[in-house]
């Protein structure tokens, strides 16, 4: 090796960056239209829901650029410039509540908006909590887990998204205040409560159980925006108690009445409803804003099907290509099969997957290089489980080794 390769290339000094204009860091914040429509490319329906959370995540990115305001980190006109009433106004966050049934797309709006967004989000399960942490994921450990999707970064990572799912599994049973310690209850409530607030916690280094002697660095919960989920079973029965009506008196028989009505119930709900579900009151008062998803019924989960940027029928026609250029195709009909059949299952969208798999098990283990070219058809009777998959003729499509050399040399 010569010398002069074990030289050190010389570096230039890294310029100090210019602060940010306030034009600039406004400008980044995205809109609560941009949002939503990003949205709309993944998660289908939930509209209500989608505009609740777009506009919250929005504000919460406006609160943020305006705590930079302290020191004079931000820089050019300020929009403040002519209301200086408003300087030292403090905004608040807007932690969210996302309630709606089982598979009807909570995670995933979450999931969507966190490839929208440039930031760390997390996502956890309240049922793993425990109030002192020795056992499973333990509520400070999000916090670590925020810090490791922000690779090792405190500055985003204490601007982070976290999201904690089924939160409704905590619900305070009433009548169990023998036991001494209810992991999936009150308990845990109130260590989020504390980990919502402008705390500042010592989350260990490392995930995995607390160690009385592990190190620990300091996190800021200030600017973390909370968002809960969860699909509080039962939850309609109470609004409609207090609303006065029955709920059983609403004609229950029909599926889309059933949908209809379960919905609109969900989005009268108010904070004393949650309390009567078993949600503590301090927990409730730190989430404003409460969006509601809606059933999912038989068109949306058609459209679930087909549409989005990852839609399951596209997933197992990628499938069937990448094994053996074949073809899948399901009629619209058989479409409207597989929707209805998940919609009866009541699971929401999560029913669609095992259809389909299961309907399209037999092309997948059957197609081999000879069906190349071939499209594989399927019917409703074949999703019934009454018919056969039919097979149209082969197109001439030129085997994978061509297609590939053909790439390579072009
Ligand atoms: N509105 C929707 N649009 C597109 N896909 C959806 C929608 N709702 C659910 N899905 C699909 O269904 C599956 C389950 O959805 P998700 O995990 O978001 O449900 P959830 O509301 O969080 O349910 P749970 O209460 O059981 O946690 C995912 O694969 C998701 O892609
Ligand atoms: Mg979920």
């Amino acid at each position: 090796m010569s010398s002069a390769q074990n030289t050190p290339v010389p570096q230039p000094e890294p310029r100090p960056t210019p602060p940010p204009t306030w034009a600039d860091l406004l400008g980044s914040v995205p809109s609560p239209k941009s949002l939503v429509a990003h949205l709309d490319r993944h998660v289908v329906g939930q509209q209500a829901a989608k505009r609740k959370l777009a506009v919250a995540v929005s504000s919460h990115f406006r609160r943020l650029a305006d705590g930079q305001r302290c020191g004079g980190r931000v820089i050019g006109p300020d929009p403040l410039d002519d209301a200086p009433d408003l300087i030292h106004v403090p905004i608040e966050r807007s932690n969210l509540l996302l309630i709606g049934p089982t598979g009807s797309g909570k995670t995933l709006l979450v999931q969507a908006l966190a490839k929208a967004l440039n930031v760390p989000v997390v996502i956890g399960d309240a049922t793993t909590f425990t109030e002192a942490g020795y056992v499973g994921d333990d509520v400070e450990n999000l916090l670590v887990r925020l810090l490791l999707a922000a690779g090792g970064e405190f500055g985003p990572a204490q601007r982070g998204i976290i999201f904690i799912d089924e939160i409704d599994k905590l619900r305070k049973y009433h009548g169990h205040s023998g036991m001494s310690k209810d992991p999936t209850g009150q308990g845990v409530q109130h260590a989020l409560l504390k980990m919502m607030e402008s705390w500042v916690s010592f989350i260990p280094t490392k995930l995995g159980p607390r160690h009385p002697e592990a190190e620990t660095v300091p996190f800021d919960t200030t600017d973390v925006l909370f968002i809960y989920g969860g699909a509080f079973p039962g939850l309609e029965d109470i609004i409609s108690r207090r609303l006065g009506r029955d709920a059983g008196g609403f004609g229950f028989g029909a599926a889309t009445d059933h949908a209809e009505v379960e919905g609109d119930l969900l989005r009268h709900v108010l904070p004393c409803d949650l309390e009567a579900f078993g949600m503590i009151p301090e927990l409730l008062g730190r989430l404003p804003v409460i969006a509601t998803l809606d059933d999912l019924g038989v068109d949306h989960l058609v459209r679930i099907l087909t549409d989005p940027a990852n839609a399951l029928l596209k997933q197992y026609r990628k499938l069937l290509r990448l094994s053996h250029g074949a073809d899948l195709e399901f009629t619209p009909k058989a479409v409207q099969e597989v929707a209805r059949m998940a919609y009866e299952r009541g699971t929401g969208a999560r029913g669609l997957r095992a259809i389909v798999e299961q309907v399209v098990e037999g092309v997948m283990f059957e197609a081999s290089e000879a069906d190349r070219g071939q499209t594989f058809v399927i019917d409703e009777r074949v999703v019934r489980g009454e018919g056969t998959t039919l097979r149209t003729p082969i197109r001439a499509v030129p085997p994978l080794r061509t297609l590939l050399r053909k790439r390579v040399s072009g």
